[in-house]
């Protein structure tokens, strides 16, 4: 089969199109013929050997965890999918070696949910990890209720956008850090406020539009917008970063209602999460869709830091 994968950490440049065989189905597992496969910063961050001491990586590494295509085969013992069935998953393994830039991948049945009918492959490829991640945030230590308010960090970007939306679904008021290109785009999302983090002090604008802080700050950047978060907070709220563990760990040492959360996969959230899209009420938002073939495009993009939404690779 085709697919992207590489034979050490390093650049754009060790991105290579190769020939690799199909994977084998075990029992539990489905085989996925992949139609698209999301980007996400942590294939870049995984291509460099960011995560090599987190998680054991295995070469010719093919990089991709977030995949929509359609069950070519069925493992042993797996009675929930058919051939033929059309499906979304977060394709995380406990090794690092067989993702989705590719044109099968095999899964655990497990993670697998079934695609969302009104999204292309495309749009449902983007969906899985970015919208997992802002779901197991917002409803995990987060606690988000309705009637509280929330301060996205990152908002215009692949789990801010979905966690704006989330939180907006949920009852939630919503404020937003982001440039000024972005403000317009946010508000169709469902933020009542958008902040420039770029044009003037960040802790002055919330403090005016929330004097006595917020619920919930959910970071998506880190940085000095994660470090200066706690002052954000009304007394008693809770704060949420996906970037800096280290940061999180400072902030509770220091009283801090303060977490990290690392996204694990889920298919009965993914089924939460499939519902709110086929009702509109959850959107995804494509950047920029690349062939196969262009992931090192793809990742010079996704580099960048200023993607809106999300970039998928259409295989
Ligand atoms: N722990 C986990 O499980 C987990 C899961 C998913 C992602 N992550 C991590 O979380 C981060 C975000 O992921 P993502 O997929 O949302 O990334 P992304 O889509 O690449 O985020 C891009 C967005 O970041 C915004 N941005 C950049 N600098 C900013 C700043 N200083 N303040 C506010 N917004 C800023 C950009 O908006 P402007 O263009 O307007 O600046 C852009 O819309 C990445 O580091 C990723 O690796 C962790």
């Amino acid at each position: 089969m085709k697919a992207i994968a590489i034979e050490q950490f390093g650049g754009q440049e060790v991105l290579k199109l190769v020939d690799l065989p199909v994977p084998d189905c075990g029992p539990g597992e489905v085989l996925v013929r992949v139609k698209a496969a999301g980007v996400n910063p942590v294939d870049w961050k995984i291509r460099e050997g960011w995560l090599k001491e987190m998680l054991p990586h295995a070469f010719p590494l093919i990089p991709g965890w977030d995949v929509a295509g359609t069950v070519e085969a069925v493992g042993a013992g797996v009675q929930a999918w058919q051939v033929g069935d059309d499906v979304y998953a977060y394709a995380r393994k406990p090794t690092v070696q067989h993702g989705a830039y590719a044109e099968f991948i095999t899964l655990d049945a497990a993670h697998v949910a079934r695609k969302p009918a009104n999204l292309t492959f495309e749009e449902a490829a983007s969906v899985p990890l970015a919208a997992l991640t802002a779901w197991q945030s917002l409803f995990g230590p987060g606690q988000l209720k309705e009637t509280e308010r929330v301060l996205v960090h990152a908002a215009a970007g692949g789990v801010g956008s979905f966690a704006v939306q989330l939180a907006r679904n949920a009852g939630a008021e919503v404020f937003g850090t982001a440039s000024a290109g972005n403000h317009a785009f946010l508000k169709e999302l469902g933020a009542s406020l958008v902040i420039d983090y770029r044009a003037g002090d960040l802790a002055d604008a919330v403090r005016q539009a929330a004097p006595d802080g917020v619920d919930l700050v959910y970071d998506c950047v880190g940085g000095p917008a994660l470090e200066q978060s706690p002052a954000f907070l009304r007394e008693g709220g809770r704060l949420v970063t996906i970037v800096d563990p280290e940061m999180a760990q400072r902030f509770s040492e220091q009283g801090v209602n303060a977490s990290f959360v690392f996204v694990e996969p889920n298919a009965d959230q993914l089924d939460l999460l499939r519902l709110q899209l086929e009702a509109g009420r959850l959107k995804t938002h494509l950047a920029a869709v690349f062939p196969l073939e262009e992931a090192a495009q793809a990742h010079a993009l996704i580099e960048q830091q200023h993607t809106r939404g999300k970039i998928v690779l259409t295989i």
